[in-house]
């Protein structure tokens, strides 16, 4: 008995982050990775103890399949009793989760899904991603003064799709503008051929596209093997479609192109400069916005549990997030506290080559920008 009492306070002295990604699967390279990689580069960097306690992270496979995230978020709550549920690479995987971290009261910190929902979910749930309506109106601004009047949309049919489609849609056409296509296309095994036939039919003055990160390389190839580069069509996107991850790889027919997005490795600030310095040391790769919001969410976790003195109840953390606000990579952002989700710059990003690579640069910057849908209710 005596020899297990200090096995037993030593146990109470950890806390767990149960990070859960697609470590396998067509998200694993530029979500599951790049989250995992963040994820232990901000605790090499920061130290892995906190507020008097050791974090330990425990990192799962649930491959980008809902019914697995849910089985284990809940083997991580009964099992081996975290007091984080974080990561959440695709929204249909957070949406699985959020019953749990409410029934246990335990924070669910979302770093990588974009749907505007999510946080609406659970109260345990804190965002430091983004929501695609965040993103999109500004592409939609950045369109309608630049002369873009007809537009037609292309997106992955799902949450983030479907929000990116309708915010462009509102946008534009409250400028003025008009969507004369929408086209939704399977988020697993796209082919983009067929519908990219109906866009050159068409004939509109841009094509608006969001597609998850990881699938830009392949609707890039499509793009071009269709002639739409030389058709006329101007391409605008959310940063999803140039994510940092795979946008050297897509090669010179991306020069030029404009999308509006919160994060690029090319963003000038010095903190930006370590961090991308650090994790391609870390990782080999350049750091994309997936990246990113798993460095913050690691940073809300650190933060929280340093103002409760490293108090792991639930109720208390989410209070302790309210509100905070930091300088991330990616510039000044804050975690609204009436909606716990991020309020962040958006930047306005042309691709140019930059020593030799293709990279995001930013030129114009709308600043603070809330999730505009929960803004408006
Ligand atoms: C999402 O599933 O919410 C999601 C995934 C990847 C993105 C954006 C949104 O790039």
């Amino acid at each position: 008995m005596l020899g297990s009492a200090p096995a037993q306070a030593q146990a109470q002295q950890t806390v767990k982050i149960g990070l859960i990604l697609p470590m396998t699967g067509p998200f694993a390279g530029a979500i599951g990775r790049q989250i995992e990689a963040a994820a232990k580069l901000y605790i090499a960097q920061n130290g892995a103890s906190v507020a008097g306690k050791t974090i330990e992270l425990i990192v799962k496979d649930d491959t980008g399949t809902p019914d697995v995230t849910r089985r284990i978020a809940q083997e991580l709550l009964v099992n081996d009793k975290v007091s984080f549920l974080a990561g959440f690479g695709l929204t249909p995987l957070a949406f699985a989760v959020a019953p749990l971290a409410t029934q246990s009261k335990t924070p669910q910190i979302v770093m990588a899904a974009g749907t505007s929902s999510i946080t609406e979910q659970s109260p345990f749930i804190v965002r430091t991603s983004f929501t695609l309506p965040q993103v999109t109106i500004g592409i939609a601004d950045w369109a309608s003064k630049n002369g873009i009047k007809k537009a037609m949309t292309l997106v992955a049919d799902y949450g983030p799709g479907l929000d990116a489609e309708k915010s462009f849609k509102e946008r534009l056409t409250a400028a003025g503008g008009e969507i004369t296509g929408e086209i939704r296309i399977p988020l697993r095994n796209p082919d983009f051929s067929p519908f990219l036939q109906r866009v050159t039919d068409a004939k509109p003055d841009a094509l608006f596209v969001f597609v998850p990160s990881g699938l830009g390389v392949q609707f890039m190839k499509q793009f071009v093997e269709r002639g739409l580069d030389k058709s006329g069509i101007r391409l605008i996107a959310t940063g999803d479609v140039t994510d940092d991850e795979s946008l050297d790889s897509m090669g010179d027919v991306t020069l030029g192109l404009v999308t509006t997005h919160h994060y690029s490795a090319a963003h000038p600030s010095p903190e930006n400069k370590a961090f991308v310095e650090a994790f391609r040391k870390a990782a080999n790769v350049r750091p994309n916005f997936m990246a990113v919001g798993g460095w913050d969410g690691m940073h809300l976790i650190y933060e929280a549990l340093k103002k409760t003195n490293g108090d792991t109840d639930g109720t208390k953390l989410v209070e302790a997030m309210k509100g905070m606000s930091w300088i991330s990579p990616r510039g000044p952002i804050s975690i609204d506290p009436k909606t716990r989700d991020i309020i962040q710059n958006v930047y306005v990003r042309k691709v140019e080559k930059v020593n030799g690579e293709l990279y995001n640069v930013e030129f114009s910057t709308f600043e603070a920008v809330p999730d505009p849908v929960k803004a408006a209710k």
